[in-house]
């Protein structure tokens, strides 16, 4: 049996793959108003404008690769069970070769119907742009496969449950500022080794023992391999 190693990633990991984070300098959320484009008020309020936040995000990530972290994340599934819990919303876990990936906030390449949330269609290449209109193959009226700031994370609970019996924790690329997401940290069994991956890491006081490898996603995982295979 394989220790398992749980990962939670978020768009700190993307970063090196030439996608903007949201908090950093130049980031996303400098360039939209986030309560217009991202949460259910902005949702309702205008939807024209929410599809075209998210159909700009896709072909941005249709342009971009997985990179040497996310690669690595695939290698280390050779001596670990690895789960990979992230707040991102980009198929670039997918793309790399994870096999266990659970999204937190949805996923860019997926619409749903608004009627019916259980309802998803991936979207493919050629069709990525969406607007108010847009009709899945059952005829309901779809939305991106987002969670909205003011919507719950359908996938906490199932989340925590992987945390709780996670042998090893990692932590990379993320500001550790949006709940439920940040609150994982404290569902790791006493005794249990995490790390935090992140050029500028988020403050973790209050957390016992955590592991802060001041660096790039990339190379925090090099440092890291060489730390497990000691
Ligand atoms: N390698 C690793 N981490 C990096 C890199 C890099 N090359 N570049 C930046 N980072 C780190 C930043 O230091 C920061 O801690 O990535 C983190 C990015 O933080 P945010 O932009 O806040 O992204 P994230 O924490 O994923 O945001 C959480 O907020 O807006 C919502 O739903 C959205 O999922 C998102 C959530």
């Amino acid at each position: 049996m394989k220790p398992k190693l749980v990962v939670s990633t978020g768009a700190g990991i993307s970063a090196e793959s030439g996608i903007r984070t949201f908090r950093d300098a130049d980031g996303l959320w400098e360039n939209y108003p986030v309560m217009q484009v991202a949460s259910a008020d902005g949702f309702r309020a205008n939807p024209e404008l929410v599809h075209k936040f998210y159909n700009e995000r896709r072909h941005q990530l249709i342009n971009a690769q997985p990179n040497e972290a996310h690669r690595i994340l695939v290698e280390l599934e050779k001596d670990y069970d690895v789960y990979v819990i992230t707040q991102n919303v980009d198929d670039l876990h997918e793309r790399a070769g994870s096999s266990k990936i659970l999204h937190l906030h949805g996923e860019l390449m997926k619409i749903r119907s608004i009627s019916d949330p259980d309802y998803i269609e991936s979207l493919d290449i050629e069709h990525l742009d969406t607007t108010p209109a847009t009709r899945g193959r059952n005829g309901d009226l779809m939305r991106p496969h987002i969670v909205f700031f003011q919507e719950a994370v359908p996938a906490i609970e199932e989340a925590i449950d992987i945390v709780r019996v996670a042998d090893i924790f990692v932590v990379i690329g993320t500001s550790l500022v949006v709940y439920p997401a940040a609150g994982l940290l404290h569902y790791v069994r006493p005794g249990v080794p995490v790390y935090y991956i992140d050029p500028n890491p988020a403050s973790t006081a209050g957390i016992p023992d955590v592991h802060v490898i001041k660096a790039t996603a990339s190379r925090g995982l090099r440092e890291l391999r060489e730390i497990l295979e000691k």
